[in-house]
């Protein structure tokens, strides 16, 4: 059966299955994202004939050159904006994703986020923490409800259509939408509608929540000049990738009062925050654990396996993106 070099442990499931498949497996041993130097003397190392990637490898046509042996990259994530999917092309490399298993640790998440920061729950934690709690006051750390509130979701993939589904149905949320297609399963799930462009989008809503993948047309999709579209008493959410939204411009923006807050899972320049982002009382952050649930991790470790044992096996790989 085929070598594969995996670049960080994920976990046990997707092993075994591959093991049990006859595969011979090298895991890199570092529990951290290998440097571009270590990924290409890695892969250097033998002819692999397959490569489990993470998010965290940028994976271009260096990469490809260093093991022209491995002719399918699986990828540990629903995004795949770290593989140049040009230079696959190329070289005929497959490419796969883990699409669907994460959707609802993410949708999860990304709500998980909204309520922390519209209800101030870590500024209360921190203000506790701080011995500052001197008693019961009526306005204290007033925040906010969010029936009735208007949801407008930028990508109506699978992720922003369970956000969508649970605020309208669990929360009685308004939604509207904007993507580059109008969707009618998406108006289903949550009763959304459609805005035909995302300034509409950005001017009606009270919550703006960001999933759609990281392309050329959606880096800084949110900057300055679209926050200030934004309502002032309006907040943003992000759990799909970091360079979607300019970081600094939000930093300002923060700041300054042109929105009122934020809940942020990724970040522009990862694991690095932008200067001034984390001295801010107004956004939440968590360090990128939107799918971090034993079941989505899991799920994304058997879907990685099984788009393997695919290819190998001279099949099409279920989650073939290229
Ligand atoms: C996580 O960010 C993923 O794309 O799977
Ligand atoms: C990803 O799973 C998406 O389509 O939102």
């Amino acid at each position: 059966m085929a070598t594969i070099y995996i670049t960080r442990k994920i976990p046990d499931i997707g092993i075994s299955m591959l093991k049990e498949k006859g595969f011979e497996l090298d895991i890199s041993p570092k529990d951290r994202p290998l440097t571009k130097r270590e990924l290409l003397k890695a892969l250097k190392k033998k002819p692999y004939d397959g490569v489990l990637c993470l998010l965290t490898d940028t994976i271009n046509g260096e990469v490809f050159d260093a093991v022209p042996s491995a002719k399918m990259f699986a990828n540990y994530a629903v995004g795949f904006n770290n593989i140049t999917i040009e230079e696959a092309k190329k070289r005929g490399v497959t490419i796969t994703n883990t699409p669907g298993v994460l959707t609802e640790a993410v949708a999860e998440h990304t709500l998980a986020l909204l309520f922390a920061v519209v209800k101030r729950v870590v500024e209360g934690d921190t203000f506790l923490r701080k011995g500052k709690y001197k008693g019961w006051g009526p306005e204290l750390f007033l925040g906010e409800e969010l029936q009735g509130k208007t949801l407008g979701i930028l990508g109506a993939g699978r992720i922003g259509g369970r956000v969508a589904e649970v605020a309208s149905k669990g929360l009685g949320m308004n939604v509207i939408y904007y993507d580059i297609k109008q969707s009618p399963e998406f108006e289903q799930s949550s009763s959304a509608t459609f805005r035909a462009t995302l300034e509409e989008v950005l001017k009606e809503a009270d919550i703006v929540s960001v999933h759609v993948p990281l392309l050329p047309s959606t880096t800084h999709l949110i900057n300055a000049e679209r926050l200030r579209q934004m309502k002032k008493t309006a907040y943003l959410l992000n759990t799909s990738r970091g360079p979607v939204i300019d970081e600094d411009a939000l930093v300002v923006a923060l700041k300054t009062g042109v929105i009122r807050g934020a809940g942020l899972d990724v970040f522009e320049h990862e694991p690095k925050l932008s200067k001034g982002l984390a001295k801010l009382q107004n956004v939440v952050m968590t360090p990128h654990t939107a799918s971090a649930t034993k079941s989505a991790r899991d799920g994304m470790a058997k879907l990685a396996a099984e788009n393997l044992i695919a290819f190998f096996e001279g099949k099409v790989p279920p989650n073939k993106v290229s």
